[in-house]
């Protein structure tokens, strides 16, 4: 692979991040760190989307001007990325000069070509989808199901995208590339979708939105929401602005979305490339969605959660344990949940108790019985070596997890590996090996089989948790800036002789969460 380019879906401005948001941006991170762990030259795409009806009214509520709106909301989402360590390329926003260049041109191009006409329209609008929905989707109700609310009926002269005669391309291709829509599980779902696919409004009136970029020459008309959003991801990597950076980058090897926007993507996104004659993004991947305590966040039951809040809340120094436990809470792609109970229940057993305990524990011997040294003579080979095995079979198999976007199983790998090793820890009984003189070497490789683990563990977990990898890098003595260590450096006995660490070096990576602040937080 020679570059990797990843992009997220850019959110509505309409209300600040949350920890739903939040999951998105962090699982992209995690893939992006892992990418260039691999020493491919990647880039990381995220921002926002704040055209549009719905940031509109919610800016006219507030009595200020759309664009001031925007830019109050913006900086939240970027301090919220900064805290969690999101840590991206570009952040895109579609009011950007660039953006609206863009989007006129592919408006222009289609135009000019036939794909965009115009025609007079009757159609049902959700304002929360920001989207036309046709009566099958609908629920009993006649509502929207996503947000459970009546979409307004629509008469307008509006632009038209001729997305039908693309039908049969987008059929074949999604039927000729199996990583296309991933998880496999959703590509029916997608293929139902497009059976009864027309052609699509790509314009609204003025009256009825005027927070938008214009129709090229027709004042009269903004452009619809989603085709200006959707071609961020050209803009955001130097579509029109830098060939240097789009011939290196373009397409996207992957498009980090949510289940509910699959359609947009997989269709309407690819629809518009075949037409602009543009190279088609590798992977959809659209990821689940997050529960908190098993219901859906929403202002009315007044329980979204910011995920600066919990930060505070649980006085975390940086976002890991946040990070970790979003990652892991549910087999990536499935929904997920989030409880207070869950979060401490989780990063206590795996980052204190497991990963956090097994360094501090065995650099604790290492200093006393080795002065903290590692001794040449403990320097153990790889050969018939079952924990330098166990260690190099988790690197290929993070590696193959990271191929398949299972970010999840990765996490589960790593830590199998740590438990694997405080159970070796046990068996072996350091602490008595010490004891004899004739034992002691013995236990010097036993220390050193389990430091060396955790040398690699602290990099293959670098881009789940990067602050406590860091640590616990520094800890075993290592000097190399660990965000440049590639994983083709991982090669048993990377760990080498000499004093590493002295009992004031030696502390926890990761305490345990307190089991009181959530609850009594709760209480108020
Ligand atoms: O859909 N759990 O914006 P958005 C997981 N602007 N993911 C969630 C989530 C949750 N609870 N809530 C939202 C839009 N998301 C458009 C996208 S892309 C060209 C335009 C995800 O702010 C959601 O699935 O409603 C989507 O991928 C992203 O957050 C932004 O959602
Ligand atoms: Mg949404």
């Amino acid at each position: 692979m020679e570059k990797f380019y990843i992009a997220t879906a850019i959110d509505y401005v309409n209300a600040p991040p949350h920890i739903g948001h939040a999951y998105e941006k962090i699982a992209s991170d995690v893939i992006y760190r892992h990418f260039k762990q691999r020493g491919v030259s990647s880039y990381f795409l995220t921002g926002t989307d704040e055209h549009g009806i719905k940031i509109q009214k919610s800016a006219l509520d507030k009595g200020i001007d759309p664009q001031a709106f925007c830019d109050e909301i913006v900086e939240k989402f970027k301090n919220e990325w900064a805290l969690l360590d999101v840590k991206y390329d570009r952040f895109i926003r579609t009011t950007e000069k660039d953006h609206e260049n863009v989007v006129q041109h592919i408006f222009k191009t289609l135009f000019n070509k036939g794909d965009i006409y115009k025609a007079s329209y009757t159609g049902l609008y959700c304002a929360g989808c920001e989207c036309f929905l046709n009566e099958r989707e609908l629920d009993q109700n006649g509502f929207c199901p996503d947000h459970k609310a009546k979409p307004q009926e629509i008469m307008e002269e509006n632009y038209f995208f001729r997305l039908s005669k693309y039908k049969n391309k987008i059929i074949e291709h999604i039927k000729a590339n199996p990583r296309f829509i991933m998880p496999d599980y959703r590509v029916n779902e997608v293929l139902n979708q497009l059976k009864d696919i027309e052609d699509i409004s790509v314009s609204r009136s003025k009256e009825s939105v005027s927070w938008g970029i214009p129709v090229p020459d027709d004042e009269s008309q903004v452009i619809y929401v989603w085709i200006d959003a959707l071609s961020n991801y050209l803009t955001g990597v130097g579509y029109l602005n830098n060939d240097e950076l789009f011939k290196k980058f373009w397409s996207a090897n992957i498009h980090m979305i949510g289940k509910d926007i699959l359609k947009f993507h997989s269709i309407y996104w690819i629809g518009i490339l075949m037409a602009m004659e543009i190279e088609l993004p590798e992977t959809i991947y659209a990821h689940g969605w997050i529960t908190v305590d098993q219901s859906k966040m929403s202002k009315s039951l007044g329980n979204v959660i910011a995920p600066n809040a919990i930060l505070t809340a649980y006085q975390l120094e940086s976002p890991d344990a946040l990070r970790y436990f979003l990652m892991t809470t549910t087999p990536f792609g499935r929904d997920g949940n989030y409880s207070d109970e869950d979060f401490k229940n989780k990063v206590n057993a795996d980052l204190a108790n497991n990963l956090g305990n097994l360094l501090n524990r065995t650099l604790t011997m290492l200093v006393k019985y080795f002065d903290g040294n590692i001794l040449p003579e403990a320097i153990t080979s790889s050969e018939n070596n079952n924990q330098a095995d166990m260690t190099e079979k988790t690197v290929l198999s993070v590696i193959e997890n990271f191929n398949d976007y299972e970010i999840s199983n990765a996490a589960e790998n790593i830590i199998k590996l740590v438990d694997n090793a405080n159970k070796y820890v046990n068996e072996q009984a350091p602490w008595a090996l010490a004891k004899e003189e004739e034992t002691k070497l013995q236990c010097a490789q036993v220390l050193y089989n389990v430091l060396e683990t955790l040398r690699q563990v602290s990099v293959l977990i670098y881009p789940f948790t990067p602050n406590i990898s860091r640590e616990m890098w520094v800890q075993l003595g290592q000097e190399d800036n660990l965000s440049d260590v590639l994983l083709s450096d991982l090669k048993w006995g990377g760990l080498k002789e000499g004093k590493i660490t002295s009992a004031e070096q030696v502390k926890p990576v990761f305490l345990r969460m307190d089991s009181e602040l959530a609850g009594d937080k709760k209480k108020k």
